[in-house]
């Protein structure tokens, strides 16, 4: 946590922000690999962040186990599940973010389990010590239907940022034009399709959004130095 004037830690996992390295994780939680409308949109929150290097996680790429309900984490032992699985490196990321953007899904207005099982197996973060406290949190979400439960996905994330300690901010544009989070749908106003990259309002709010987390990220730093 160190201001850093000289460097710009190219290609490594941090950005320098105003003078800071910082690093701020985005984690896609569609289980599409592939042409995910989220990912974009992820993307381009990011994007907007600038300097630009960011680090984006697709949390279909992990291989995570189910929660069992062991409460091994609650006693503060290891999580059995991490001695197989892929949460430990994820985990390893999350601890160095300064940021974290989720963009998830609407699945029957929630998120879809891939996302469900990292947010329920992150929990031994939390019984040990907070470890997400203080990070900036920001959420996405996008659905195929124009009230396909965007608000909920939203909901869902924001609540789980709380739970974690973590802080939890929206995107702050036209008051009149743009909402506090990153959302839309495939399903257009008059009931055609198109993809999210083609959602003007949504590609907006999220650029938005990646702004506002970085510099509420940044704000924070700064007060830390
Ligand atoms: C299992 C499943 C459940 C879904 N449930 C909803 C829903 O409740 N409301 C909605 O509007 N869209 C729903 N959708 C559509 C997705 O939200 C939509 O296709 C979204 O753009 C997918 O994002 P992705 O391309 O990033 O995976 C559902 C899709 C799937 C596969």
């Amino acid at each position: 946590m160190t201001k850093d004037t000289s460097i710009a830690h190219a290609g490594s996992l941090y950005i320098r922000y105003r003078g800071f390295t910082m690093l701020i994780v985005g984690i896609c939680g569609s289980p599409k690999k592939e042409h995910s409308n989220t990912r974009s949109l992820l993307e381009k929150a990011l994007k907007a962040v600038p300097n630009g290097q960011t680090m984006l996680l697709n949390i279909a790429d992990y291989n995570i186990q189910h929660c069992t309900g062991c409460d091994s984490c609650v006693r503060k032992k290891p999580c059995p599940q991490s001695a197989e699985d892929d949460m430990p490196k994820i985990e390893k990321i999350l601890v160095d973010a300064d940021a974290i953007i989720i963009a998830a899904p609407s699945y029957f207005t929630s998120v879809p389990g891939v996302l469900k099982d990292f947010i329920d197996r992150s929990r031994a973060m939390k019984m040990n010590n907070h470890q997400l406290k203080d990070k900036v949190f920001g959420a996405i979400t996008y659905a195929g239907l124009r009230y396909g439960g965007q608000e909920h996905v939203v909901d869902v994330l924001n609540r789980y940022a709380l739970g974690q300690g973590m802080i939890v901010v929206g995107s702050v544009g036209s008051p009149v034009k743009h909402g506090t989070f990153g959302s839309g749908s495939l399903q257009t106003d008059t009931g055609s399709w198109r993809s999210s990259e083609e959602d003007e309002l949504a590609v907006k709010g999220c650029e938005l959004l990646g702004q506002r987390v970085a510099d509420v990220a940044f704000r924070l730093r700064s007060i830390g130095e």
